[in-house]
């Protein structure tokens, strides 16, 4: 596959579609696909249960309390591939910081923004669609796209410099923090396999951290399309920072889509494909999207923690026996990206073109 160096067609951004009086057509999603926002049918959270929430400061507790968290967390992979941590050391200063440097950044003028529009190259900068298939349907939202590790890759040249409150160093102790909590939780996943705790911290090498800071405007008509259309992140794990006043995240669960509701101060954790392909799929990425409103934006901020761009990734050889043979073929991450930066998101379908012929 070759990476595109321009996008198929001119790009729109969504926030200037926000005050329309209808979504364009470009933006409406086959009716099999389109959020059901009004369910009267849909399981009440007391029958679908919600994400875990785990407090991560068990870690530092007494044998038993460590070993339950690290339980718990084992669980909630298994059961939803999500969960949610408090307690999990990231400054909430520097939480709620992100959050408004951030939001102030889609509000400055169009031209300033448009000064760091993004390619499909490396899609670093601001943003309004992934994949490059022409005439595409497309998701109701922008964002912007930064590579923090390893610091050989940082482009400054890509980071924004308006508004003046947002400064490099801010984004950059984030990313450090996140990049901290995320050391944490590849321990607590090595252990709870069975393997020794640098397990995953060997099997990624030298990491890759990127941030994507994704902005849904409001929409005139949020039940015609969607924020994000269903996907599994493409990486190792995601560590996401949303807004607790604006829900909008759903998770699959079996034939559901259940709404996350934010704990204030709690990060989003999610295991994304990598994990699921060093692991043989004891732990599985999990599908999610995001639905949109027609009252207010909504801002989020990912953080994907990824192994090396050029270490070979495949099944653990300590969990593949002839009873699970391998699942998965060995492809590095650097190649296995380029199915979600070609074709966009697309539920689980990208895992599968990893599976041995
Ligand atoms: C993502 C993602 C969810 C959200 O950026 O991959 O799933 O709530 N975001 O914005
Ligand atoms: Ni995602």
């Amino acid at each position: 596959m070759e990476v595109a160096e321009e996008w198929p067609e001119p790009i729109v951004r969504v926030q200037t579609l926000a005050d329309a009086e209808a979504v364009p057509e470009r933006y409406i999603k086959p009716p099999s696909e389109r959020p059901n926002l009004n369910p009267g049918t849909a399981l009440a959270p007391s029958e679908t249960g919600s994400l875990p929430v785990i407090d991560l400061a068990g870690l530092s507790g007494g044998a038993a309390e460590r070993r339950a968290t690290m339980l718990a967390v084992s669980d909630a992979c298994r059961d939803w591939g999500f969960f949610q941590v408090v307690n999990h050391g990231v400054s909430p200063e520097l939480m709620e910081g992100m959050r408004e440097v951030w939001t102030a950044f889609f509000r400055l003028p169009m031209a300033e923004k448009q000064a760091y529009a993004n390619s499909p190259k490396t899609f670093e900068g601001y943003g309004s669609r992934l994949g490059v298939k022409k005439g595409a349907i497309l998701d109701w939202g922008d964002y912007f796209f930064l590579q923090l590790s390893p610091h050989s890759i940082r482009n400054y040249d890509k980071w924004p410099v308006l508004p003046a409150s947002l400064s490099r160093a801010m984004t950059e102790s984030y990313g450090e923090e996140l990049e901290k909590l995320c050391g944490v939780i590849k321990k607590v996943l090595s252990a709870t396999l069975g393997l020794d705790e640098e397990f995953l911290h060997r099997a990624f090498g030298e990491a890759g951290a990127c941030l994507r800071v994704n902005y849904y405007p409001k929409c005139p008509q949020p039940d015609l399309t969607l924020g994000l259309s269903p996907h599994s992140d493409p990486g190792g794990m995601t560590v996401l920072l949303t807004d607790h006043h604006v829900k909008g995240l759903q998770v699959r669960k079996g034939d559901d889509w259940i709404t996350v509701e934010p704990v204030p101060g709690a990060l989003i954790v999610n295991i994304g494909d990598q994990i699921q392909v060093l692991t043989n799929a004891t732990y599985k990425s999990v599908e999610h999207r995001v639905v949109v409103n027609a009252a207010t934006e909504r801002l989020s901020m990912a953080f994907f923690f990824n192994p090396n761009d050029d270490l070979p990734i495949q099944p653990a050889a300590e969990l593949v026996t002839p009873e699970a043979p391998p699942l998965y073929k060995r492809l590095t991450f650097k190649e296995y990206k380029l199915f979600m930066r070609m074709l966009g998101p697309r539920g689980k379908s990208h895992v599968d073109f990893v599976k041995p012929t």
